[in-house]
Formats: C-alpha cells, sequence, structure tokens
C-alpha cells in the first residue's frame, strides 16, 4: 500500500539535507505533504508504517539541543529505525577525538543516516564528501537550520493554509540565528512576503539577504504583518564565541529591559501587526527578552507549540524521503 500523498514520481531529488536550497520546489512540497500525513499518524495516537526497519539511524549532536534532537529520535523510532543518540560529553570527543573522526566512526557502524548539530557551518560538507550515509543537517553554524524552517512551514500551513501571500515579519537576533537565515529562504520560496525586523547591530551584513527588507522598529516591521518570528537572542554568540560568557554578562538586566521594551513581542506590540497575527518562536526561548511569556502562552494566538508537534511528523517525512527513495 502507497502511503505516499502526492509527489514527483513518489521519490525527492535531494540526496541530502544541509541546506533549504538542496531541495527542488516539487522536494519541499513532498516534504510537507507528507509531513501533514504523518502528523494524521500522531494526531490519532496511531502507529505509523515502519518504514525505516532495519536503518539505522545516528544523532551526533555537537551542540546542545532539545527539539531536534528529541524529535529526531522520536521521528527515525516512530518509523522503525534503530537510533543511535551520540552521547557527545561523554564519548571520545572529550579525549580528542575529532569531529570529523567520530562521525566517520559512526558511519563505519553501518549507519544509513547521520542528523549532525554543529557549530560550525561548513562540517556538514565536509562529512558529505566522506560519509557513505545521507547527511542531515540538525542545526549548523549560524546558517543553516533546515528541518525547523520545514516544521514552521508546516506549521504556518497548518494555521492558513499556505503560506502564499502572507507577509512574515522574522523579528530579533537576525544575525546569529541559523533558523532566520533557512526560514526566509524558504518562506520566500512558498510564496511568503518575509522581512527582517530588529537593531541594526542584530542584522546580518548589509550584502546578506539583501531581498529581505529590514525595520529596525517593531512598528514598522509588524505593520500588515500575519505572523511575528520571535528569535532568541543568542548571547553565547555575542559577539564571538570565544568571548560568549562575558557579552552574556555584559547584557545585563537593565540592557534585557531595553530590548524587551523596544522589540520585545508581547500583547501590546503585537497589535502593531494584523489583527488577529499569529506569534512563533523555534525556541528555547528568553521570556521576557524577546518575547513576554503571556504571549508565547496564548493559546489563540501563539504557534509555538504548533511548531515543536511538528517536528515530529516533518522530521518523520525527511527521514523518509531520503532513506526509502520513493521505494
Ligand atoms: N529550535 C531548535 O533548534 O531548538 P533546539 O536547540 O532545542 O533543538
Amino acid at each position: 500500500m502507497s502511503i505516499r500523498p502526492t509527489g514527483p514520481d513518489n521519490a525527492m531529488a535531494a540526496k541530502r539535507l544541509i541546506s533549504v536550497d538542496d531541495l527542488t520546489d516539487a522536494d519541499i512540497d513532498y516534504i510537507l505533504d507528507l509531513t501533514e500525513h504523518y502528523a494524521g499518524y500522531l494526531r490519532r495516537s496511531d502507529p505509523a508504517p515502519k518504514r525505516l526497519a532495519g536503518k539505522t539511524q545516528v544523532n551526533l549532536f555537537f551542540e546542545d539541543s532539545t527539539r531536534t534532537n528529541l524529535s529526531f529520535e522520536l521521528a527515525g523510532k516512530k518509523l522503525g529505525a534503530d537510533v543511535i543518540n551520540v552521547p557527545v560529553a561523554a564519548s571520545s570527543v572529550h579525549k580528542g577525538e575529532s569531529q570529523v573522526d567520530t562521525a566517520k566512526t559512526m558511519a563505519a557502524m553501518a549507519a544509513d543516516v547521520m542528523v549532525v548539530r554543529a557549530k560550525e557551518d561548513a562540517l556538514h560538507y565536509k562529512l558529505d564528501d566522506i560519509l557513505p550515509c545521507a547527511v542531515v543537517n540538525g542545526g549548523a553554524g549560524k546558517k543553516e537550520h533546515p528541518t525547523q524552517a520545514l516544521l514552521d512551514a508546516a506549521a504556518i500551513r497548518s494555521e492558513f493554509g499556505s503560506l502564499n501571500g502572507l507577509v512574515i515579519a522574522i523579528c530579533g537576533d537576525i544575525r546569529h540565528s541559523r533558523v532566520a537565515g533557512s526560514d526566509a529562504r524558504l518562506f520566500k520560496r512558498l510564496g511568503a512576503d518575509v522581512r527582517f525586523v530588529g537593531p541594526a547591530h542584530l542584522m546580518p551584513d548589509s550584502d546578506q539577504f539583501t531581498d529581505v527588507p529590514r525595520a529596525d522598529s517593531l512598528k514598522d516591521g509588524l505593520d500588515g504583518a500575519d505572523i511575528a518570528m520571535g528569535l532568541r537572542v543568542q548571547f553565547e554568540r555575542f559577539p564571538s564565541d570565544d568571548d560568549a560568557g562575558s557579552m552574556a554578562a555584559r547584557f545585563d538586566e537593565d540592557q534585557r529591559r531595553d530590548y524587551f521594551e523596544t522589540f520585545g513581542l508581547s500583547h501590546q506590540t503585537i497589535k502593531l501587526a494584523k489583527p488577529g497575527a499569529r506569534i512563533m518562536h523555534p525556541g528555547p526561548m528568553n521570556r521576557g527578552v524577546e518575547i513576554d511569556g503571556a504571549l508565547a502562552d496564548d493559546k489563540e494566538l501563539s504557534l509555538i507549540l504548533r511548531q515543536v508537534f511538528y517536528g515530529v511528523p516533518t522530521r518523520m517525512a525527511c527521514l523518509d524521503a531520503l532513506l526509502t527513495r520513493g521505494e
């Protein structure tokens, strides 16, 4: 029995998922449709078909993660894969083994897919060159988090039906956000009108994302927006990873309050957007810095837990599409 709802020959063209740019438009539609298909299983609490039985999935996270790591684990298990979470802190990485050697070691255990999170932007491409298995980006550096963008798109589709024509304001620390880049590229391909909103020092360099308009106030940036996507202020990336602790310390209570007063998303500031505009955030959140807790928890306006829900079926769809290749 075919479980695939739609798709070009029911197969995905991409053989890896490092960037949203790896995906054709047909791949994107296929993954989003397959996501909704798997979301149905989760909503009904039905067991999903064990389409990855016999496959081995390795989750190799060199950076902390709750949502991505655990939803990839759940996704693989629901599809019947053998899933290994590499305990990096207790692994030979701790003895000085390189990230590449650790990945090669895990691949040698007959991994079919490796989901990798790394601080560097380039590691995934290096691994894709040398590993025999499919490489999936579970978040890289400051540039890419493609499965987050796909799950965000799936959550938006579930609320609005389509992204086409929606005005989506991505707000806050865009400069350090891997989600902002992947979201902006994917949402534009799906027909949304995307804009960046935040202070100048947290915007990308001026030669990047030249096709995304920028606003330096919520008043301008939220005007006409259907969705405000808040982003975590990434203190640990200010201004370089070496200086993380001291920069976080320098962003003191007064500065957090100032930031919230200027760029914080709240029931008050969301009124600057379209009536009924929805709020999103990829998590983890700094409550009281980029978003007010009451808005984040607003059951009518907030799609934040919907995003978390869609993490599982989206990753089921990505793993299925990459590993079964239309079989
Ligand atoms: N959104 C996201 O990537 O969250 P985690 O860091 O918890 O995986």
